[in-house]
């Protein structure tokens, strides 16, 4: 099986968790979808979905499905599919890891994608299964490793670029997350993780450092009012240096004919 009409994958990954995969995500898919592109935008957190919430999406919506394929829902004008628009909210989702490569192969290539030139997939915190399983099956075209400038976030985005290497996923970039923290009173700056964390790991491996991005309340806050900062305040220094790093991801992800995905039914 393939993803017929996608012409680009590319994954948001990180090795530890809450370093903005998710807010990423969303705003590069939207600076995607401003510089002319058609984008979709595949939540893979699977026990963690957020990207309903970060599109504004009203809970309690639920894709249609036409012969027996599910439609994405359109948000922002992006095609969005998360394991939140098919499971309840108040549920968790207790699955063993090959389950949930199941259900997130199942959600990658049992919705119905228009033509996109992009699809992004946000990833899931860490370097296990679910990110091995679609590093390995499904035929990405890059990947973007987002890491705050901390020590501990640094370690693992190591062994997120690591792993993606070993599978030959190409790496098309670092950005760094929340790299200054500046007062939205004084506008005193602060580098609450540290600083140059990102550049050092991106000159480690000969990879690009694609934008750093300040630690603000606007982003947080545009975030949880499901309407990303790309599209609130597209002339704010995050917002330009996200647009930055998408012209540069849509210069490199290079088209990725094949090969098919092969589902195995277990
Ligand atoms: N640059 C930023 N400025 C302010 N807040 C931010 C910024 N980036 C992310 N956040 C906030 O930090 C929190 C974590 O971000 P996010 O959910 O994007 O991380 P994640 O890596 O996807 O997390 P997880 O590993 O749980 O999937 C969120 O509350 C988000 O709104
Ligand atoms: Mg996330």
């Amino acid at each position: 099986m393939h993803l017929p009409g996608v012409n680009n994958l590319v994954a948001v990954a990180s090795g530890k968790g809450g370093v903005g995969k998710s807010t990423v995500s969303v705003n590069l898919a939207v600076a995607l979808s401003q510089l002319g592109l058609r984008v979709g935008l595949l939540d893979a957190d699977i026990y963690g979905p957020s990207q309903g919430t970060l599109l504004g999406i009203p809970p309690g919506t639920r894709p249609q499905v036409k012969d027996k394929l599910l439609q994405p829902v359109t948000a922002h004008g992006l095609q969005c599919m998360s394991m939140s628009l098919v499971t309840s909210a108040s549920t968790p989702v207790i699955w063993r890891g090959p389950m949930a490569s199941g259900a997130l192969q199942q959600l990658l290539t049992q919705t119905r994608w228009g033509e996109l030139d992009f699809l992004i997939v946000d990833m899931p915190p860490g370097t296990g299964d679910i990110q091995l399983t679609l590093a390995q099956r499904v035929p990405l075209s890059g990947v973007v490793i987002v890491t705050t400038p901390q020590e501990v976030a640094l370690l693992d985005a190591r062994k997120g670029i690591e792993m993606f290497r070993k599978v030959e996923v190409p790496i098309l970039g670092i950005i760094e997350n929340m790299s200054l923290h500046i007062c939205s009173q004084c506008g005193y700056e602060d580098a609450i993780f540290g600083s140059g964390g990102g550049a050092a790991v991106a000159e480690e491996y000969g990879v690009a450092l694609l934008a750093q991005l300040p630690l603000n309340l606007a982003t947080r806050q545009q975030s949880d009012a499901g309407y990303p900062i790309m599209l609130a305040d597209p002339d704010c220094d995050t917002s330009r240096a996200l647009m930055a790093a998408a012209e540069v991801v849509a210069a490199k992800a290079t088209r990725v004919a094949g090969p098919a995905i092969n589902i195995i039914d277990d």
